[in-house]
């Protein structure tokens, strides 16, 4: 429940995604929200009010002369008992009014007179997105502080391919609950790594571990959410990307080192959630290893590099955060890999809780001890670690 009181006035202009905006109401009660639908005329002959009615629990608002709202004025009413205004789909011919303040009907008229922030989701035909009218809009829009989600990539409505889909209702979704966050790492850029290492042996088989990957996108969700431009770096994972987030799929932990040492020294914070092999095959064989090859074969190991190390050993290093997995003596492991990598917080926790489900225990370890936080959502638990990562950001030494 993400969006726990919160009450968000959703505008429904006219165009085909207006269906999707249906599934959108459903997401959002889910999420804990109060829904108000205010649709335009054209909308309403993609989908009915009777829909979002049923779908929010709530009257919907078409008309700005609807005579049932208490003081005549449905557009203050509405913007008024508001946290957001959220407009999906914005059509083009929305978003140009929004631009001009115009209020000719009850959703630009609702935008004009809002007094909370406002979210647009455009959806139209990709011709209709990419005209100079258009770029200028969203580019006015950006500049007046609306938040513009997406618009996607992919098949339309209309025949075509490309960009100009509205956003996935889950997508919206997402974005509406990092809406919500705080910001403390505005303008700080932070790399990640996640998941897994695959060290390979031949070409269909290698060394791997069970790490999930969820809670490092957890984490990588969390900073982007906290408003921070986020890397994540990421071993084999089936894992879709938090949104927002720049991705860079790896294998073995070597192309994983080379990924980050890139990009490390330009980097506010670098945190390590991926459970990197300690060690890979000394040879990979070209071809796959047949079981008739006898004797049996031996695979030599070599060492991998230790990353989160390397990174912490710049001479200008980020902010460095480590993870450490265990499955007995937590504080003692944790606290000893802290040190070993010279890096001022560690977050420890126990396989047994952790790996591979959603809810996790971290106990974070810096300079001042540990600091237990209790059993959550891994979601919770990492934007926990991110508002502590800011607080060492603006100060190294902050006590708990
Ligand atoms: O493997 P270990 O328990 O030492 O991992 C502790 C931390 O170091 C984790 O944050 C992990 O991502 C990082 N690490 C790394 N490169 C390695 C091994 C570990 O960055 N080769």
């Amino acid at each position: 429940m993400e969006l726990n009181g919160k009450r968000v006035t959703l505008g429904v202009s006219g165009g085909i995604a207006a269906y999707k905006a249906a599934e959108l109401v459903r997401l959002l009660v889910r999420e804990g929200a109060s829904v108000r639908v205010a649709m335009s005329e054209a909308a309403t002959h993609f989908v009915t009010p009777t829909t979002f009615q049923a779908l929010s629990g709530n009257p919907v608002s078409v008309d700005q002369w609807d005579a049932g709202v208490a003081n005549g004025m449905a557009h203050i009413q509405l913007s008024r008992e508001a946290d957001v205004l959220l407009i999906a789909p914005a059509s083009a011919d929305f978003l140009a009014k929004a631009v001009s303040g115009i209020a000719d009907n009850l959703l630009t008229t609702l935008t004009l007179a809002r007094d909370c922030p406002l979210l647009v989701a455009p959806a139209m035909n990709r011709q209709m997105w990419n005209n100079p009218a258009t770029r200028r809009n969203i580019a006015t829009l950006t500049g007046d502080a609306v938040g513009i989600l997406g618009p996607a990539s992919g098949e339309q409505a209309c025949g075509e391919s490309g960009l100009g889909r509205m956003l996935e209702p889950e997508e919206i979704v997402e974005e509406l609950i990092a809406h919500f966050q705080p910001k403390p790492l505005k303008g700080r850029k932070v790399l990640m790594t996640a998941g897994p290492t695959f060290e390979a042996i031949d070409p269909v088989r290698g060394l791997t571990n069970l790490s999930s990957g969820k809670m490092g996108f957890a984490v990588a969700r969390a900073a982007r959410e906290a408003g921070a431009e986020v890397t994540l770096v990421c071993g084999p994972v089936a894992l879709p990307t938090p949104r927002g987030v720049t991705r860079i799929d790896v294998c073995g932990a070597l192309e994983m080192h080379a990924r980050v040492m890139r990009l490390a020294a330009t980097q506010d914070v670098f945190i390590g959630v991926a459970a990197v092999a300690d060690y890979r095959p000394r040879i990979v064989s070209e071809q796959k290893i047949k079981k008739e090859d006898n004797p049996p074969p031996l695979i030599e190991l070599v060492q991998n590099p230790d990353i989160l190390a390397e990174v912490a050993a710049l001479a200008h290093p980020p902010l460095c955060v480590g993870f450490a997995a265990e499955t007995r003596n937590l504080a003692e492991y944790a606290e000893k890999k802290r040190r070993a990598k010279k890096i001022p917080l560690i977050a420890g926790n126990l396989v047994q809780d952790g790996f591979g489900g959603s809810a996790n225990t971290l106990i974070l370890f810096d300079e001042h001890g540990q600091q237990v936080l209790e059993p959550a959502p891994k979601l919770a638990l990492a934007r926990r670690l991110i508002a502590r990562v800011a607080v060492l950001l603006e100060n190294p030494h902050a006590p708990h």
